[in-house]
């Protein structure tokens, strides 16, 4: 049983190593990169002078060069992260070069390469603890029953730009093409490869982060963490109703909750890390289209009432979120409001922020 690993799988250069580690981080756990793994193997084959395009040809040689290779993923001395050793050597950013990534590539699509690191993926977490692994199929095959699975991908155009601003700099048109076509080639190569290939888990939650920064990613993942797994908490709005929301029946006048329902997005959007001021200052307006209350109770002065919602739907141009409000367990009221998704430069209707659609559950 696997329940303690959250997989996130996906393609070269979607964000998922930056996101795993963040996230890792965060909930105060291991983060694994398993394609470190294969890297490692990779960097012993060619500093051993082996071509790892041809390493699967000679099954005599391959079986020793796997008997005599010792892996282990631990912590290098004065180092906060856990980092893969391989015989006794942490290889670290030696890992990196676009021959040792190509090598990987090769060396991950041998049926005994995927076996051997299997065994010790699996070995790893049956340490016990809670860790975040990021691959390409760690939620379809070596842990198809981790809690969570998560399925990061991208534009190309988007992971090469990422790629290529990890080396400072503003790159060209002409570099991000370039640099595309070989994460495209290389994507290419781990889907269609016999074992294993890069595919997303039926069960996993898919994000298209093209649109995303790396904090807005890693709040979509925690929202879809439970609270009891140090995911985020489910927004609440607590509040006191003062005299002035009060009509002269001496309860809530009727219109006041569509401010409530107002008042929870505002807090919503900012526990998702999407504070209205953000994406006002990215030019979004969410104005009201349709709204509806149903009232069950009422509350009076001084009671304290609690707003919880969520978004229930999200298409094209359109948002729709639900709310209820409850007084000391009852429930007062449940209703919704419709949003449109307008560019107020343009005055257009434009499609729903991927942030916003990606916090539906
Ligand atoms: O994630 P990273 O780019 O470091 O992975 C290097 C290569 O290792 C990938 O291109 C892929 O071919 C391989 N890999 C894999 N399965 C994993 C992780 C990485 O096949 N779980």
């Amino acid at each position: 049983m696997a329940s303690n690993v959250i997989a996130i799988d996906g393609p070269a250069a979607s964000g998922k190593s930056s996101v795993a580690k963040k996230l890792a981080s965060k909930l105060n756990i291991v983060f694994v990169s398993t394609g470190s793994l294969y890297r490692a193997l990779a960097w012993k084959a060619i500093g051993n002078g082996l071509d790892t395009a041809k390493l699967s040809e000679d099954p005599s040689r391959l079986a020793s060069f796997l008997s005599t290779t010792e892996i282990a993923y631990e912590k290098p001395q004065g180092e906060s992260d856990y980092q893969v050793k391989i015989d006794d050597v942490f290889p670290m950013e030696k890992l990196h070069t676009m021959e040792v990534s190509a090598g990987a590539s090769n060396v991950a699509k041998i049926p005994e390469v995927r076996k051997y690191l299997l065994d010790f993926q699996r070995a790893f977490a049956a340490k016990g603890n809670w860790i975040v692994m990021e691959g390409r199929d760690i939620g379809t095959e070596i842990f198809p029953d981790a809690k969570y699975k998560f399925f990061l991908t991208a534009a190309p155009e988007a992971r090469a730009k990422r790629r290529l601003m990890q080396d400072g700099g503003t790159p060209s048109e002409e570099e991000i093409a370039r640099v595309a076509s070989q994460i495209a080639a290389r994507d290419e190569q781990d889907r269609t490869r016999a074992v294993a290939p890069l595919r997303q888990a039926e069960d996993a939650f898919l994000l298209d982060n093209s649109e995303l920064d790396l904090e807005e990613t890693l709040s979509v993942l925690l929202f879809h963490i439970a609270p009891e797994d140090g995911g985020k908490v489910p927004t609440v709005l607590r509040y006191r109703v003062p005299y002035a929301d009060t009509d002269n029946m001496g309860v809530v006048y009727y219109a006041n909750y569509y401010r409530y329902f107002e008042m929870f997005r505002t807090e919503f959007m900012i526990d998702a890390g999407y504070p209205y001021a953000k994406m006002e200052e990215k030019g979004i307006a969410l104005p009201v289209i349709e709204s509806g209350c149903s009232y069950r109770s009422s509350a009076k002065f001084e009671d304290v009432i609690e707003v919880t919602g969520r978004i229930a739907e999200c298409k094209g141009v359109r948002i729709r979120i639900e709310c209820e409000i409850h007084c000391g367990g009852k429930l007062l009221a449940t209703g919704f409001t419709v949003h449109a998704c307008l560019d107020r430069k343009k005055g257009k209707l434009v499609r729903v922020p991927a942030i916003l659609s990606s916090l539906m559950k």
